[in-house]
């Protein structure tokens, strides 16, 4: 289906919008059938409507499943998450500007295509589908245009509408940009392409004006719509550990069912220190060449992962010519490294 319908007098497609059930049309994982309003008629003090439960050795315990993983496609990665990413799920993965989170996430939906046969949506909110394409085809040579065209990823455009521009996307947010809209379409695009894995680039950027409550009400939403169509999720979001320290986590961090966050920081590099420690040996200054060398350095951490083991170190990863990747040998810190100079220097 296609949604570039900009040019069209405006019809409000969405009055009287419900979610779909996927498994209507796609026969998949277990539909989510919406909000289903409760009677509560006989809460409280009437017992009337009060039926005797079983008791409890003769009431039937409901299976418990083996939680089934993913590979991510990113190196390093699922050895410090218990294996992989449990499937079905939702995770937060955040970090400030320029950490690598759309690398991440591009590199995720792109080897999910090509090396696991998983179908991918990824819905961009900050830079527009075709910067996405040429950034990624120019550092990396990942051309997602051809799983375009082949049916088995879509790149949704949810900046154009959000900005109040018109875009030639196949698939786009129509004007004007509503939540609903934006939740209607990641539906269809799924559906579209059966997508296993999607991205939303960003949740700040979609959730811009909400007040916290409604925040929490829109990621449960989508985290309940993402799940009934059997897909794994990232959500990014550019929160950084700066404003985590006003003491109050972000609402995304409760609702998600685990966390991935990017750091990058500059730093002395290694070489740096071995330098200071031969000017020490030395006895020069060790003003004059210590600390000269400074290189960003990227890590990355899980603080929560619903259901798994998981790694409770920083792990350095680089950017390299295929992507990311991760060294799952936890990061030796400056003070250790510190801590074996002095050793020497008194040996
Ligand atoms: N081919 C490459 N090799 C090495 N590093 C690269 C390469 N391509 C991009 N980078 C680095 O990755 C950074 C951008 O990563 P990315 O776009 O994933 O960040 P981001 O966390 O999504 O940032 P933002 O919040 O601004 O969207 C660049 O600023 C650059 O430092
Ligand atoms: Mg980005």
């Amino acid at each position: 289906m296609s949604y570039n319908d900009q040019n069209q007098p405006y019809e409000d497609p969405y009055a009287g919008y419900q979610e779909q059930d996927p498994n209507a049309s796609q026969g998949q994982a277990e539909g989510y059938t919406g909000y289903e309003q409760q009677n509560y008629a006989n809460q409280g003090y009437d017992n009337s409507g009060y039926q005797q439960q079983a008791a409890p050795n003769q009431r039937q315990r409901p299976v418990l499943h083996q939680l089934q993983r993913i590979q991510s496609g990113i190196p390093g990665f699922d050895q410090i998450v218990g294996g992989g990413l449990i499937r079905d799920r939702v995770y937060l993965l955040a970090g400030p500007a320029g950490a690598g989170k759309t690398i991440f996430s591009s590199q995720f939906i792109y080897n999910g295509l090509r090396q696991f046969n998983e179908n991918g949506v990824y819905v961009v909110l900050e830079e527009t589908p075709q910067q996405l394409r040429e950034n990624l085809y120019n550092s990396f040579s990942w051309d997602i245009g051809s799983y375009e065209d082949n049916g088995n990823m879509v790149v949704l455009d949810a900046i154009s509408s959000r900005l109040g521009l018109s875009s030639d996307e196949r698939f786009v947010v129509p004007r004007p940009f509503t939540l609903e809209a934006l939740l209607y379409e990641i539906q269809t695009a799924i559906q579209t392409v059966n997508a296993r894995r999607v991205v939303i680039d960003s949740l700040d950027a979609m959730s811009l004006e909400l007040t916290q409550v409604d925040l929490r009400s829109l990621i449960q939403r989508l985290t309940m719509i993402l799940k009934s169509f059997g897909c794994t999720t990232l959500l990014v979001s550019g929160q950084t550990e700066t404003s985590l320290q006003s003491g109050r986590k972000a609402v995304e961090e409760y609702v998600v069912d685990g966390m991935i966050r990017l750091h990058h920081t500059l730093e002395e590099s290694l070489s740096g220190e071995t330098t200071l420690e031969q000017n020490a040996v030395q006895e020069q200054s060790l003003e004059d060449n210590s600390f000269a060398m400074k290189v960003r350095s990227r890590k990355i951490e899980i603080p929560k992962m619903r259901g798994s083991q998981h790694s409770n170190h920083l792990h350095p990863f680089i950017i390299g010519e295929q992507g990311i990747e991760i060294k799952s040998e936890p990061e030796v810190t400056k003070r250790m490294r510190r801590a074996i100079f002095k050793a020497k220097q008194v040996d």
